[in-house]
């Protein structure tokens, strides 16, 4: 009772922030996004009858506490739907540094519901290993699908998931992420998703959302790079602002992410098709064109406080290596 999957991470573009139901992670917004190809989680479940609990090795270290009960609580749930008992033994490694705001958790989630469900026997099909990834980690609901993704907030556990809009191959766009180096661990997302009521700009945030999910949408279907980047850049701002003015508040940015979202505005002004987004952390993903990531690559890491770059292209939906 054997099973590999391998996801991708994926950077938001209109930003869940804030839970309707923080428990189940039912999100007060709607979100889109895209898989990063070339950045992925390798994650193998056993169920063995000769395990007395689950275990978990993340990249060679085993954890306990906190990080296994949630990969448990996903167990859990896998075990209950196809009737069995056995504990499992879960294996995953990150081909990109944990930790550092480049969801490593939504990759991980990703891989885990569909590597655990097929171990377990089970068939899920798309919508239902989304909503189970979406339990462990809200993001982890959009690297099911492949390509550019939405997440419809829903109402209800049952239609909180997320679907392709459309294919990796739809539109040939990059990711550079500027990673910068942060000198202490910021708080996790999980808690900042239960902070965002607190701000007050929050309400104004949720309630622009449809009009924000409207322009978003037509963008990427129409290969608008200029509509895309403004309104992408928008939300960005939008969620960072709810995050600095939470109680209390949440400050993810370093003087270098600051540096690198003023070169990025300067360059898009004279004439480089580029912006920039930021999840809950201090790197910046800067988008442009595949064609002009190397060119952006190399001006990202000329920028003082940049520690390196991490490419990317658009990726396929989470899928399985072995069974
Ligand atoms: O899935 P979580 O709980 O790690 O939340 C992700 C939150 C952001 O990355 C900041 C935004 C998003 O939509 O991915």
């Amino acid at each position: 009772m054997k099973a590999i999957a391998i996801a991708h991470p994926n950077i938001a573009f209109i930003k869940y922030w804030g839970n309707r139901d923080q428990d189940l992670r039912i999100p007060v917004n709607g979100s889109f996004s895209m898989n990063l190809d070339g950045l992925s989680a390798r994650t193998q479940v056993t169920f063995r009858a000769d395990l007395e609990q689950d275990s978990l090795i993340l990249n060679e270290k085993t954890l306990q506490g906190a990080g296994l009960q949630r990969v448990s609580q996903i167990l859990d749930e896998v075990r209950e739907v196809a009737g069995i008992s056995l504990h499992a033994q879960v294996i995953s490694e990150n081909t990109f540094p944990t930790g550092a705001g480049i969801a490593s958790s939504a990759a991980a989630f990703a891989a885990l519901a569909l590597a655990s469900s097929k171990a377990a026997g089970l068939s899920l099909d798309e919508a239902a290993l989304s909503r189970l990834a979406r339990h462990g980690s809200g993001s982890a609901c959009r690297s099911i699908p492949g390509g550019f993704t939405e997440w419809q907030s829903g109402e209800s556990d049952q239609d909180s998931y997320a679907f392709s809009i459309a294919p990796p191959e739809h539109w040939d766009l990059a990711d550079c992420i500027a990673v910068i180096s942060s000198g202490h661990k910021a708080i996790g997302s999980t808690q900042g998703h239960a902070l965002a009521a607190t701000s007050p700009l929050q309400g104004g945030r949720v309630a622009d959302v449809p009009r924000r999910i409207d322009i978003c949408r037509r963008a990427i279907l129409e290969r608008d790079f200029d509509t895309f980047a403004s309104i992408c850049e928008l939300d960005s701002d939008m969620m960072h602002a709810v995050m600095m003015t939470s109680n209390p508040a949440l400050f993810y940015w370093q003087p270098s992410t600051l540096r690198v979202m003023q070169s990025v505005r300067d360059w898009r002004a004279e004439g480089l098709p580029v912006f920039y987004t930021i999840d809950a952390g201090p790197n910046v993903h800067v988008i442009t064109p595949t064609k002009k990531m190397r060119e952006v690559k190399d001006k990202l890491a000329n920028i003082e406080g940049v520690d390196n770059v991490l490419t990317a292209t658009v990726g396929g939906p989470t899928r399985l290596v072995e069974s």
